[in-house]
């Protein structure tokens, strides 16, 4: 039987907007967007789960923001992570539902490449045991390459998430070859026993191909949503502040 796919969606850049204005002052009393209003207008409109990044510069989620959103009732959390020994004691210490380990660069915008697994994987093995002791399961944010799936089932992972970044920036025949690239990985981390999980740079409109990566279980997206739930939203706002002027 065919699984329904989920999708977890990556609230971060309301965090970012929080911060852009009110980092000075987080307990201000007029402090917004709130982080846990949009946990519950994703869990209203039926997302499956809710993934945050708690960066090691603090950026844009805070550490109080991980504890506030594992509090909400019926949220399955997944807390993306670089692998260093403070991120993974509040990761187990929050227990989230999943943690993803991705690559944490202190310059990038975003998670550029994947994990290199094959280069860090006693680091990422001993990481991998601690979170699964404490009942967390353990996805690895990789770029669509064998070897890095094959290392990830070798540290004992029980998912991947599959990086379609470079798939959503191609174009033209470029694109077509990502996409193979994903569809392989799919199928060999899907014969390896692991989940396959998918994220980065997914649109409406890039979506359609992407349904056809073998064993895939969940895309995690965010900028996107973020994006359009601006274009969706802004005309509602200005009227709602027009009504209150007249
Ligand atoms: N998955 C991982 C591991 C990420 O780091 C990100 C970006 O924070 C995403 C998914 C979501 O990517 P996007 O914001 O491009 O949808």
């Amino acid at each position: 039987m065919q699984m329904k796919l989920e999708l977890g969606v990556n609230i971060d850049h309301v965090a970012t907007l929080r911060q852009a204005r009110y980092s000075q002052t987080p307990d201000a009393h007029n402090v917004e967007p709130s982080l846990l209003e949009a946990v519950a207008a994703c869990q209203a409109a039926g997302a499956h789960g809710i993934t945050i990044h708690l960066r090691e510069d603090r950026r844009h989620i805070q550490d109080a923001d991980v504890a506030a959103v594992r509090a909400v009732p019926g949220v399955r959390l997944n807390l993306e992570v670089g692998n260093t020994p403070e991120i993974i004691d509040i990761a187990c210490a929050t227990r989230p539902d999943s943690v993803c380990m991705v690559p944490e660069n202190r310059e990038e915008v975003t998670t550029e490449g994947g994990l290199d697994v094959l280069a860090n994987e006693s680091a990422i093995t001993a990481s991998t045991a601690r979170l699964q002791a404490a009942g967390i399961r353990v996805s690895l944010f990789i770029d669509p390459d064998p070897a890095q799936v094959a290392a990830s089932a070798r540290v004992k992972a029980d998912m991947i998430e599959l990086h379609t970044g470079a798939y959503a920036n191609a174009t033209g025949a470029e694109r077509g070859v990502e996409l193979q690239r994903l569809m392989a990985a799919g199928a060999q981390a899907g014969a390896l026993g692991l989940q396959v999980n998918a994220g980065h740079g997914i649109t409406t409109d890039n979506l359609a191909p992407l349904l056809g990566i073998p064993h895939l279980v969940e895309l995690n997206i965010g900028h996107h949503l973020i994006s359009r739930a601006l274009t969706l939203g802004l005309q509602g706002a200005v009227r709602e502040m027009l009504e209150a002027m007249a």
